[in-house]
């Protein structure tokens, strides 16, 4: 090829390259300026709930529904107000962020569960990050103290819940840990960094260690929760609660595990937490059961043969598959994260995220302006086996769509 035909080729390539990010910036900044417009009408709206509650979904006549700010989601809101600020730089955003934060401050103290990581992180943690102030950090690690302290040695885990009652009968396990706790561990890697106190490290790796071990199955699905022996640390049962059957994988536990294997790799760079990431990504991305936008349906097994769910499960109930977003959007979330420390996968990943993000992007998945209650994203499953927040918005699912937006941003800018 003559230099003149190769060098018009290469600005041919160039100028596609340009074109197709100029596309995928516009991508990203409508869907700002659209989760901008939804959240400044959330605000508006938050004045009719009673003081100290947190949006979290919408009823069934379609007005929003909040809950208590020791319900385990009251961080995500001021996150999604503060990533809103960090796209707009928006002055109101941000003294709206700084106020639904600060109402969290009591939290600090809260050690009945073991949410405190996505309640104080996504807010306090994004608040810090954003204003550097040195009494965010103090709040975050007198909250990493407090999360420290539902860790149990002989189990090697942090407890998740006080009791898990099974759906199989009256059975109460008095030390379940669920595969969303692996999202708590952030708060702790962070106080350990900034105290330089390693006491919050041990506990973060512990507790990962023993979910890697006990948690993910052979072929890199999840158990949703592992009960624990705490007389010599064995595990006693492994079941489910928010997925369909004990051996069955729900959608959003699998998204919490390959989110937070993720980050505990990022913490660590220890090689056994990649390759638990990046099993659970490729178990996700590759199975069967995924629709073809990458939206998972609620459990990945739902209704299919070979799994039965407890005999007091409200998924004996539910013959359709309802779709859960929050799953999908937290993934995204994950694999953007996840592509860049997975070599030879990397483009996988980047391509599933950004496929998700498109298709909750879309007029399926996201929201006209002014309706849903003002969150973003329709179509997630708090859970179906309790009965509640079936095919609704929830606020996680909104607040990982807009993470997901930023760190594609990111990735667009290197
Ligand atoms: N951590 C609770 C949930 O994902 O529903």
């Amino acid at each position: 090829m003559n230099m003149k035909r190769l060098l018009i080729g290469t600005a041919f390539v160039s100028l596609l390259a340009f074109k197709s990010d100029n596309t995928e910036d516009d991508f990203i900044r409508n869907n700002y300026s659209f989760a901008t417009q939804q959240i400044k009408n959330m605000l508006k709206e938050t004045v009719h709930q009673k003081p100290l509650t947190f949006p979290r979904t919408i009823d069934a006549g379609g007005k929003m529904v909040s809950t208590s700010m020791y319900d385990w989601t009251p961080g995500f809101f001021p996150g999604s107000l503060w990533y809103s600020y960090e796209f707009t730089k928006d002055q109101s955003l941000a003294a709206a962020a700084l106020n639904w934060t600060e109402k969290l401050e009591p939290l600090k103290d809260f050690t009945k569960h073991h949410d405190l990581g996505f309640m104080m992180y996504c807010s306090y943690g994004n608040a810090y990050r954003l204003t550097g102030k040195a009494e965010y950090k103090d709040i975050l690690v007198q909250s990493a103290r407090s999360l420290s302290t539902r860790f149990n040695p002989v189990t090697g885990s942090i407890k998740s819940w006080n009791g898990f009652k099974s759906w199989h009968g009256n059975k109460i396990y008095p030390f379940p840990v669920i595969i969303d706790n692996m999202m708590n561990l952030e708060l702790l890697f962070f106080a350990s960094k900034v105290t330089g106190d390693t006491a919050f490290r041990h506990v973060a790796v512990s507790h990962a260690l023993t979910a890697m071990k006990n948690q993910i199955r052979p072929d890199y699905s999840s158990y949703h929760v592992v009960c624990y022996d705490t007389t010599n640390g064995k595990v006693a049962a492994r079941e489910t609660a928010q997925g369909y059957a004990d051996n069955s994988t729900w959608a959003r536990g699998q998204a919490w595990g390959i989110y937070g294997f993720t980050m505990v790799y990022r913490e660590t760079k220890d090689a056994r937490f990649l390759k638990t990431a990046m099993g659970m990504a490729d178990w996700f991305l590759d199975n069967k059961n995924l629709p073809e936008d990458k939206v998972p349906y609620w459990d990945f097994n739902a209704n299919e043969a070979g799994y039965t769910p407890g005999i007091n499960s409200y998924a004996n109930k539910v013959t359709d598959k309802p779709r859960d977003a929050s799953a999908a959007a937290i993934t995204a979330s994950a694999l953007f994260e996840l592509s860049r420390y997975a070599g030879a996968k990397e483009e996988k990943y980047k391509q599933a995220a950004i496929k998700m993000l498109h298709s909750l992007a879309s007029p399926a998945y996201r929201a006209p302006v002014g309706s849903n209650g003002n969150f973003l994203l329709m179509h997630s499953v708090g859970s179906i086996p309790h009965h509640t927040e079936i095919d609704v918005p929830l606020v996680y699912a909104d607040y990982y769509f807009i993470e997901a937006l930023q760190r594609y941003e990111d990735q667009l800018k290197k």
